[in-house]
């Protein structure tokens, strides 16, 4: 695989160090440049985001005397180093529609975390094990915007990706209605019990705009192409509540299920088993091996002991079983930071590579 040259936009961040943290040492990416807001510009990352180090690992040596550049004022500067960008910053909604736009036209693909571009209709949205058939919108993307290279590629809510990969390979059953409750992790809010000292023995049961993305989302991503635009599933109809808990990473969500023909448990445990996407055919870098692990252990899966399995990039299930109102109900749990947020974005960056969109 040839090595692409990449830039981090929002790099002092609680994503954008995960994104330092992942890509120290990747075997396609290299990272060229970082950028943040112009409070960050001239610092070295080091001296940016030193103090707010909120990894478990160190800041890589590679990157610690790297000087940050402003990441609206410099975008042809930047366009002009790398490769392509990822890009998870904290701005509102219509200006980080503008930044990534900007990029994109400057031909500067961008693979972003933020959810300014989730419903634009020819931004695909990904999970690669899911819907990795969703990139193929970016031509139609490339021609509405002028480009050759440029565009933007998105992936989905950190909450969403706990169940809907559980959910997915049940398809084939006909789901009918889901209702997931989401018990997410602080870090999910760019934060440490640090800087929120108030989630200690706490439960914030608000996340703002959440429920919404929970309840959406999946229908984008379950969705299919038709001409210029990517049009949502119609069903299953889905609710939830997201409850923010004092946990430092991971989210954990409590799924009950309907289908039209429903399954039996033992098909429903070999459908988990069995499951694997693109992403493990392909063998990228951040594939896990095995995407969906299910406990027998009746405690299973805890946040502490299991986010991090396959480095982050697995998803772990437990407590299958029958329901009084719904068929059934079980207990899934996925790290939002990495296969939630940075992770998943590095996955689908390597779907995109391995698919020649940065050629
Ligand atoms: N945390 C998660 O688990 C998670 C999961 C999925 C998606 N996301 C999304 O990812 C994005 C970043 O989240 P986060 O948790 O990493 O936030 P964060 O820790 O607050 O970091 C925000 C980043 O945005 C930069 N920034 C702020 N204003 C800017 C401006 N005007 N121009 C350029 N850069 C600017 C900051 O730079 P300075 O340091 O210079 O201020 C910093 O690098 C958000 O859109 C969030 O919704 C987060």
């Amino acid at each position: 695989m040839k090595n692409y040259n990449v830039g981090i936009i929002g790099a002092t961040g609680m994503v954008g160090q995960r994104f330092a943290t992942l890509l120290d040492g990747h075997p396609w990416f290299t990272v060229k440049v970082l950028a943040a807001s112009p409070r960050s510009k001239g610092k070295t990352y080091e001296e940016a985001a030193g103090s707010r180090w909120a990894m478990t690992t160190p800041m890589p040596e590679s990157m610690k005397n790297m000087v940050l550049m402003d990441a609206t004022a410099d975008i042809e500067e930047i366009a002009s180093q790398v490769d392509f960008v990822f890009c998870a910053v904290d701005m509102k909604k219509d200006e980080i529609k503008a930044l990534e736009e900007a990029y994109a036209k400057a031909e500067c693909p961008v693979v972003s975390n933020n959810s300014a571009h989730r419903f634009t209709d020819d931004v695909p949205m990904v999970v690669p094990e899911i819907n990795p058939d969703h990139i193929e919108i970016i031509k139609a993307q490339r021609e509405r915007l002028g480009t050759k290279r440029g565009f933007i590629a998105v992936k989905s809510n950190c909450s969403i990706q706990s169940y809907v990969p559980a959910l997915h390979p049940l398809r084939k059953f006909g789901i009918k209605n889901v209702l997931a409750c989401t018990y997410q992790a602080i870090s999910g809010a760019g934060k440490t019990f640090e800087t929120w000292p108030e989630m200690v023995d706490n439960l914030i049961p608000f996340i703002g705009g959440e429920e919404e993305k929970s309840e959406q989302e999946p229908l984008k991503v379950w969705g299919t192409i038709e001409g210029n635009k990517i049009v949502k599933a119609q069903s299953p109809a889905i609710t939830t509540q997201c409850l923010r808990v004092p946990v430092s990473n991971g989210h954990t969500a409590a799924v009950f299920v309907t289908f039209e023909n429903k399954p039996s448990k033992e098909e429903i445990l070999k459908c988990w088993k069995e499951f694997a996407g693109v992403p493990q055919e392909l063998e990228l870098p951040h594939a896990p091996k095995q995407f969906l692990n299910y406990f027998e252990e009746d405690n299973r899966p805890q946040a502490k002991l299991d986010r991090d399995m396959e480095g982050g990039m697995a998803v772990s299930i437990g407590r299958l079983r029958e329901d009084t109102q719904y068929d059934y109900k079980f207990v899934c749990l996925s790290h939002n930071t990495l296969r939630g947020a940075a992770g998943g974005a590095v996955l689908l960056a390597e779907l995109l590579a391995a698919k020649g969109y940065f050629d």
